[in-house]
């Protein structure tokens, strides 16, 4: 907040530590701590994130990304053999575009759908892709899920789905209950409502062979697995994030 009260760069505000803040720049921070203090997200109020190389866009719209979720993107990209192949990805709930912007930074001449049932987080995306460069090789689309997707094929599917129990949401802290979107995080009772309806619907619109990878809350795994069976795929595997908790599914349709 200081960085950004006084418009220096966090390697100019640690090289100037002599700095003393004037009137205008110490009012400024005030009133963004005070905002803090009301419990407002860092991210809402500096406006932005930082996730993999990429710094995000951020408003109240959509989930603020999670460092959590570069493990997605880290596995989607394990079960890619050729990083230069055209391949065509989708991203389910898309939010500010995190794991979809990062897999195109990696993925040279891959194209991406992203889809999301809120139009306010679409413009959020669609922002990010401008600012980032990427908007040629990015369509974005409101829709519920795959419902909408009715003869396209992809070759890699993304999501990181709401999957907190509604009960367990009501008791989160005031950051993430009052401030970030419901619609980004409520799994409704028992925090899996989204994967038992977007396991099947992942399964249908991928190529044979094509992979998914799938963020997951800490204690979900044994049931989302299983979920993956049922919808019939093979090479379910699970892959931790940095904390060591289980954090992604990934899975491959048979051929
Ligand atoms: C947990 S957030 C993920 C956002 C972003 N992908 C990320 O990882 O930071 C889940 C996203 O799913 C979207 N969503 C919720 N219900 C949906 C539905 N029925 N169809 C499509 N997207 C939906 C929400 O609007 C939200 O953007």
């Amino acid at each position: 907040m200081v960085e950004h009260s006084v418009c220096l760069t966090r390697t100019e505000a640690a090289a100037a530590p002599e700095r003393v803040l004037t009137a205008v720049e110490s009012a400024r921070l005030e009133a963004l701590l005070q905002r803090r203090l009301r419990r407002e997200p860092l991210s809402h109020i500096l406006g932005h994130k930082p996730f993999w190389t990429l710094d995000l866009l951020v408003t109240p719209d959509v989930l603020t990304p999670r460092a959590d979720t570069e493990t997605v993107v880290e596995a989607a990209l394990d079960m890619i053999a050729d990083r230069a192949a055209p391949l065509r990805i989708v991203d389910f709930g898309t939010g500010s575009g995190a794991i979809l912007l990062a897999l195109l930074s990696e993925l040279p001449n891959a194209r991406v759908l992203g889809v999301d049932a809120s139009e306010p987080a679409l413009a959020v995306a669609r922002a990010n892709t401008e600012e980032h460069g990427l908007s040629a090789r990015c369509e974005f689309r409101l829709g519920d899920w795959a419902a909408g997707l009715a003869d396209e094929s992809f070759d890699l599917a993304v999501s990181n789905p709401p999957y907190i129990s509604t009960k367990t949401l009501a008791g989160l802290a005031p950051e993430v209950r009052d401030h970030e979107p419901h619609l980004a995080l409520d799994g409704g009772a028992d925090g899996l409502d989204t994967y038992r309806i977007l396991i099947p619907q992942i399964f249908r619109v991928l190529k044979p062979g094509a992979a998914t990878a799938l963020e997951i809350g800490f204690d979900q795994a044994a049931v989302v697995k299983a979920l993956m069976g049922q919808a019939g795929f093979s090479g379910i595997s699970v892959v931790r994030d940095l904390c060591g908790n289980d954090r992604a599914i990934c899975a491959r349709k048979p051929v």
